[in-house]
């Protein structure tokens, strides 16, 4: 077996093991001093505990046997378990979901140089800071054209995000800010090929004024074929004035947008917004991660930068290295939800970013609680309210519904350890004022009671698989659980089947301990695969759900199996038993790289499975995991209902190693089938095939 532990980069799991010991070690505390232990649902010790001897022996192990008790609910499932969690990493949304085409449209990601901008013909472009457009943008692109003809033009061009989508019978839409001096030429706004030899649609712009002004064009592509190595150009075929033959133009904001998902000015790419509809997902964790909390308090989330115009944007620093022109900020971020009738899980800048700065709470902390509060009624508050009112002037006069509120990102690497202090400012002042709101800690506080503790965890498939039992040891009192970054790191850019069967273990802990852990979701959720490696590289963070470049996109197995899990499941969670579940050896790694003691060898179980019911149709949604290589013949008994159907359905992913995975060029390699089944029933034996996640829907009579 490959280590795949070994491969992930940056492993979170110490962090999750540790704090899994210290629930564990306060729920057997809490226990002993009450001398009562709360009743556990499924708890491993009697149910899906590992039996020795099942594997490794010469003889046939026994088959595992799987028990649904149809009786007993053990809990609700969570309505809002399965949500997206995202933020600007990766070229999520720069070249990625928001829809905008010109990479470096401010001209704001290099200080120096008009980086993924160059001369058409004869021209001379720079920066210059000493025309700026406004505030925000306050440096612009300057094109001095001394020699242009019509064989000749002279212009700029821009590639895109590692190229320019061109699709058939397509309209765009191109605007841009410019001024000219000693220039009355007409300009040209074209798409064409990346070598200028093809042009698939063009547009003129008569003439430029003196004083900054923005133009609109579309351009309209005619019966074409599909491609991306392309390039938008602006261009003049006149060099200057009548009066002098040196002409000079200054650009901003230079935009081009295809057709967006439910047609969205400023909107987001259909393609990407259509794979987040099929997974069904109840929220949207934004703006971070790390992406909230910037690598310096200058480069946070500062959302007040985000609204309005977008010729009004600063935009920032991306704490993944990259420029951010905002263009998809706090209010793009509420349409996504209102698009994909999804739930917001805001979280707000707690006093705290990547480099270790810190605002103490306190006075110096007010300002940012303001910033808070402030934001809260931007998404609520209705149009008598200042931010409120705000938003509808941006375009948005209804209001937001919003239930969870986040308080910060990872705060445990705060080394200063104010976030005690900071999240009880934050608290009080958010449940002064909104008492309804759900107030979600980054980690473990005293201070205060959260509603909700985020905790986040990236893992080996073996880790997944060796912790998948965790929830059902949690104290059922206290803080419930968001599990609000998660994934199986194996396999990149986006995971392999090995990440998926991992992932999916951990989803049967979820969902079958949905009545503490109400909200998850995996992340990162998006790469843009254009340029894995090497200088301008587009990917940050290895292993992520979905992948794509400007044209295509694509599921990893991972997502198959979020997209199963999400839009299939009951409202009541079954008790559920287990015999004969077959292990394996697993070498835990090294808590400490380098350390030459090894933690002990464990068992990892290699089915694992859940069971939950609608409570209205009474389907029983059985899921299944075999990690195994083999095909695993599996025993199911169902009591505590009337009877099942013979007749059901099967959703099955499956692979036939676990390496195997989809690619930019290999799309649909793994993805579910669904058939029907027969020979169902309360008592009967299926056999799941190697390394394949199962969901059976069982009609109960
Ligand atoms: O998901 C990638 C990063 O992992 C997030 O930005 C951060 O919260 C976590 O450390």
């Amino acid at each position: 077996m490959p280590n795949y532990f070994s491969m992930n980069p940056i492993p979170r799991s110490a962090r999750g093991t540790l704090r899994f010991r210290v629930a564990v070690l306060t729920f057997i505390v809490c226990g002993l001093v009450s001398g009562l232990l709360p009743a556990q649902t499924n708890s491993p010790a009697t149910t899906n505990a590992p039996e020795t001897g099942a594997v490794g022996t010469n003889t046939t192990p026994p088959v595992p046997v799987l028990q649904i008790n149809a009786g007993k609910v053990t809990g609700k499932v969570s309505p809002t378990l399965y949500g997206l969690m995202t933020e600007e990493i990766n070229y999520s949304y720069e070249g990625g979901l928001y829809g905008e085409l010109i990479r470096n449209r401010t001209f704001k990601a290099n200080r120096t140089d008009p980086v993924f901008w160059n001369t058409v013909g004869n021209g001379i472009i720079s920066l210059d800071t000493n025309q700026p457009l406004n505030a925000a943008l306050n440096v612009s692109l300057k094109l001095d054209v001394s020699q242009a003809s019509k064989d000749s033009p002279v212009g700029i061009a821009n590639g895109g995000y590692w190229g320019i989508p061109v699709r058939p019978d397509t309209t765009y839409r191109a605007s841009f800010y410019a001024k000219g001096r000693h220039f009355s030429g007409a300009l040209t706004v074209a798409l064409e090929s990346a070598d200028g030899k093809t042009v698939f649609a063009s547009a003129t712009v008569p003439k430029i004024a003196h004083k900054w002004k923005k133009y609109d064009v579309t351009l309209t592509t005619g019966n074409i074929g599909t491609s991306k190595d392309n390039r938008l150009v602006i261009s003049t075929t006149k060099p200057g004035s009548f009066f002098s033959r040196h002409g000079t133009i200054w650009f901003d904001v230079v935009s081009l947008f295809p057709p967006t998902y439910n047609d969205r000015p400023n909107g987001t790419r259909p393609d990407l917004m259509q794979m987040l509809a099929d997974m069904q997902p109840k929220f949207l964790r934004f703006p971070g991660g790390n992406y909230v909390e910037g690598n310096t308090i200058g480069e946070r989330f500062n959302w007040k930068e985000t609204v309005g115009d977008i010729s009004e944007r600063p935009g920032h620093r991306s704490p993944w290295g990259y420029w951010s022109t905002d263009g998809l900020g706090l209010l793009e971020f509420l349409e996504w939800c209102e698009d994909l009738h999804m739930q917001p899980v805001l979280a707000v800048y707690a006093g705290y970013s990547l480099r270790q700065q810190h605002v103490d709470p306190g006075p110096k902390l007010e300002p940012y609680v303001q910033d808070a509060l402030d934001e809260i009624e931007y998404v609520t508050g209705d149009t008598t309210t200042k931010w409120g009112a705000l938003r509808a002037k941006d375009g948005h006069p209804a209001p937001f519904v919003l239930n969870y509120v986040e308080i910060g990102n990872e705060d445990f690497f705060d080394r200063s350890r104010s976030y005690d202090g900071r999240f009880a400012q934050f608290f009080d002042a958010i449940r002064a004022r909104y008492p309804n709101l759900q107030l979600i800690a980054t980690t473990p506080v005293k201070s205060r009671v959260p509603d909700l503790v985020d905790e986040h965890y990236y893992r080996s498939q073996e880790e997944m698989q060796a912790h998948a039992l965790d929830f059902d040891q949690y104290p059922r009192t206290g803080p419930k659980i968001f599990v609000g970054e998660w994934a199986t790191r194996v396999g990149s850019p986006t995971p392999n089947m090995a990440g998926a069967l991992g992932d999916a273990a951990w989803m049967t802990g979820m969902e079958r301990n949905s009545d503490i852990v109400l909200i998850s979701s995996y992340a990162p959720l998006f790469v843009n695969v254009s340029k894995l490696t090497g200088p301008d590289h587009s990917m940050q963070w290895r292993t992520d759900l979905i992948g794509y470049d400007v044209l295509t996109s694509y599921g990893s197995p991972a997502y198959y199996a979020q997209v199963m899990f999400s839009a299939h499941h009951g409202d009541e969670i079954l008790g559920t038993d287990s015999q004969n579940i077959p292990t394996r050896d697993w070498q835990p790694p090294a808590r400490r790289r380098g350390a030459v003691e090894q933690p002990p060898v464990q068992q990892v179980r290699q089915i694992f499975f859940n069971a939950t019911r609608d409570s209205q149709t009474g389907t029983i949604y059985l899921k299944v995991v075999n990690e195994l290589g083999t095909p695993q013949p599996v025993k199911i008994e169902i009591s505590g209902a009337a009877g099942v159907k013979p007749e059901g359905v099967a959703i099955v992913l499956k692979a036939d190693s676990l390496r195997d995975t989809n690619s930019i060029d290999e799309p649909a390699k793994i993805v579910p089938i669904t058939e029907s089944v027969t020979g169902l029933g309360t008592d009967f034996t299926r056999e799941f095939p190697p390394y394949s996640i199962t969901i059976l829907e069982l009609k109960t009579k």
